[in-house]
């Protein structure tokens, strides 16, 4: 695969387009939203410089990202190019379902679609697709230039050529794909986000301060990150809509989005992106 298409410029959308520019994927970008496209290209360069910094990336790499990715406000004739998209859209089933309907019509006949949903099924995101054999469902983790993990996720009818490809492509992208069958939030959030949720409740319960709670898990379980840092880097929102597929999707009330989870996102405090979350950002963070 040479040619991909990223769609969605968010958190998860500008890392992914990165990676893949980074390893010499040509590479562009769209977002439905123009205010979101711009930031995540002065987005992309700062990270570029980030990486370069920290020497996770060389000066060759960083010009090889820039001149490999294109960042478009409309869709047109390059869509005939592409033999790779990978959506990072909001974790709506909706969404996600008009995004692929409106793509099969444009894209080439060896083209693999991959979804980066946390949570939402792949089969039935495939279910009215024309292709559902050359769906996938390819979950990266935040950042996307960083960490190791793919979680690949067969759908139903999605083809061996199809998963083949996928795999091959997480190795050339210097990561480790793991396999999952398609359930809600398939393995890495069934079992992170009712750990989120519940580290807020016990927040909401005063038991403990942000600061707390995240030593506790930092350096009583060997966590990297406590569980409300993590919350703010994925983006409160993202907690929020990946608990509802996990409550819907097992029909199981345990899954429930806490009370302040909900009360934050609908103040606007989405975590990192909007720069408040458990903890206060400033514009470089
Ligand atoms: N944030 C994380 O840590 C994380 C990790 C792994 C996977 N994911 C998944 O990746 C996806 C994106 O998450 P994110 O954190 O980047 O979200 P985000 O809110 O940062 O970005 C979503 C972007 O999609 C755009 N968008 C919405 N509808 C669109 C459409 N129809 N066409 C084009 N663009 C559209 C929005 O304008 C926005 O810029 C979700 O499915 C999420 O579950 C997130």
């Amino acid at each position: 695969m040479n040619n991909a298409l990223v769609i969605g410029s968010g958190v998860m959308g500008s890392g992914i387009a990165q990676l893949l520019s980074i390893n010499k994927i040509k590479t562009i970008i769209t977002d439905s939203s123009i205010d979101n496209l711009k930031k995540s290209k002065e987005k992309v360069l700062l990270n570029l410089d980030s990486l370069l910094k920290k020497s996770i990336i060389t000066k060759n790499q960083k010009a090889e990202s820039i001149k490999n990715i294109d960042f478009i406000k409309t869709l047109d004739q390059e869509i005939n190019q592409v033999d790779f998209v990978i959506e990072a859209a909001n974790e709506n089933f909706d969404t996600k379902k008009k995004i692929f309907k409106m793509l099969e019509k444009k894209i080439s006949a060896n083209c693999v679609l991959a979804t980066n949903t946390s949570s939402i099924s792949i089969s039935e995101i495939a279910s009215e697709l024309k292709f559902p054999e050359r769906f996938i469902g390819m979950h990266f983790f935040n950042p996307a230039t960083i960490m190791k993990l793919v979680e690949i996720v067969k759908g139903r009818e999605t083809n061996m050529e199809t998963t083949d490809k996928i795999i091959k492509l997480t190795k050339r992208l210097g990561k480790i794909g793991v396999i999952s069958k398609d359930s809600p939030g398939f393995i890495s959030n069934r079992i992170l986000m009712p750990m989120i949720n519940e580290a807020i409740e016990t927040l909401r319960g005063n038991v403990a301060e942000v600061d707390e709670i995240d030593s506790v898990m930092r350096l009583g379980m060997a966590h990297p990150m406590g569980p409300l840092k993590l919350a703010d880097l994925i983006g409160l929102d993202v907690c929020m809509s990946i608990l509802e597929v996990l409550r819907d999707g097992f029909n199981d009330k345990k899954y429930d989005p806490s009370p302040l989870l909900i009360k934050m996102v609908n103040e606007g405090k989405l975590g990192r992106k909007t720069r408040q979350g458990f903890y206060k950002y400033n514009k470089t963070k």
